[in-house]
């Protein structure tokens, strides 16, 4: 059971809480919007809120994925964060501004689910692999129900269109956000069969390096918006330039057993 209204023609009647609203976690899956759930779907056709992260003065890319349903911009509120890359995520100024932001944010959500209002986060791929929705949860699951829709991740949204299965056997796959300083990126790549490096941006140089002086250039798939318009899938050794934009990754597929 999920809180949410019964279908049309649906007798079953679904309990609901009393007095506060559901906060949702809405995964998006990585950009094809065939690619949502049945039940991501149902929750943005019904939810009285709906919420997106977005950049100050941009359209947020999960609220660019429910384009196709969404046609209400009353039930929107946009979250825009007061930082992205222009700060160190580590600089005390970045910390201080996004811990004020969520709080923010949080407040304001609470007031909704207080007055009894469901509020659905929308959040690429899947919220609980590296969402922005995990901070606004962390601030209101002890007070509020609570339920999480996965989503079809990026890293699978973007191997598949690439074509090449990630892990074979007993292969080892390894997460890497390229924010990572270079030794540590060479130190687990060396040490993994499979990898998948995100958030890359301006990192992909580093990237690169860490790449070639563990062996794996060779093996590498570079993926930008992998499932969306403008998609773009090149291995990284013949991509002859540095751009990364926020939606690439490098895939790393592992060749360990195949009978
Ligand atoms: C903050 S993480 C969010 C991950 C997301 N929650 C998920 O489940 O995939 C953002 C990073 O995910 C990667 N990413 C997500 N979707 C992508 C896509 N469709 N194509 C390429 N990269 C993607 C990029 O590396 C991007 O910098």
């Amino acid at each position: 059971m999920d809180g949410l209204a019964p279908f049309e023609g649906e007798t079953e009647e679904l309990p609901r809480p009393a007095a506060t609203g559901t906060l949702y976690g809405v995964g998006m899956g990585p950009g094809d919007p065939d690619l949502l759930t049945v039940k991501a779907r149902r929750i943005l056709e019904r939810a009285p809120v709906l919420v997106h992260f977005c950049k100050q003065g941009k359209r947020g890319n999960a609220r660019g994925i429910a384009d196709a349903i969404l046609c209400d911009p009353s039930r929107e509120m946009a979250l825009a964060y007061p930082y992205t890359t222009e700060l160190h995520p580590e600089h005390p100024d970045y910390v201080a501004a996004l811990a004020a932001f969520y709080d923010d944010a949080a407040g304001r959500l609470a007031d909704h689910l207080g007055a009894g209002r469901d509020v659905a986060i929308l959040s690429e791929g899947d919220p609980f692999f590296y969402g922005s929705f995990m901070h606004l949860w962390r601030r209101l699951k002890d007070r509020f129900p609570v339920d999480v829709i996965p989503g079809v991740t990026g890293m699978s949204g973007c191997w598949t269109r690439a074509g090449t299965p990630i892990t074979w056997g007993d292969d080892v796959l390894t997460v890497l956000p390229a924010t990572l300083p270079l030794p540590v990126l060479l130190e687990r790549l060396r040490g993994t069969d499979a990898a998948v490096v995100m958030k890359l941006g301006r990192h992909l140089p580093k990237v690169r390096a860490a790449l070639t002086e563990a062996g794996l250039l060779a093996r590498a798939v570079y993926v930008e918006r992998g499932t969306m318009s403008g998609e773009r899938v090149i291995p990284l050794e013949i991509k002859d330039d540095d751009e990364a934009p926020y939606f690439s990754m490098i895939l790393v597929p592992g060749e360990g057993r195949r009978p």
